[in-house]
């Protein structure tokens, strides 16, 4: 599967944030304590953090 960098600094892609969602993942400070992302770039963190929240609204939960 082609891998998504959504996180430069930090490596992460977007099938790690979708995978920490399936692992129960519901708050960004969350990801953010188990995956580094949006911890260093202002930009990084505001963008990222609409992408997990529209992909938990896309859960339904
Ligand atoms: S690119 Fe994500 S914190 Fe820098």
């Amino acid at each position: 599967m082609e891998k998504k960098i959504l996180c430069g600094c930090h490596n992460v892609t977007l099938d790690d944030v979708k995978a920490q969602i399936e692992l129960g993942v519901r708050k960004f400070k969350e990801l953010q304590d188990i995956t580094n992302i949006g911890t260093d770039c202002p930009p990084c963190t505001e963008q990222n953090e609409k992408i997990f929240n529209d992909l938990l609204l896309n859960t339904g939960n």
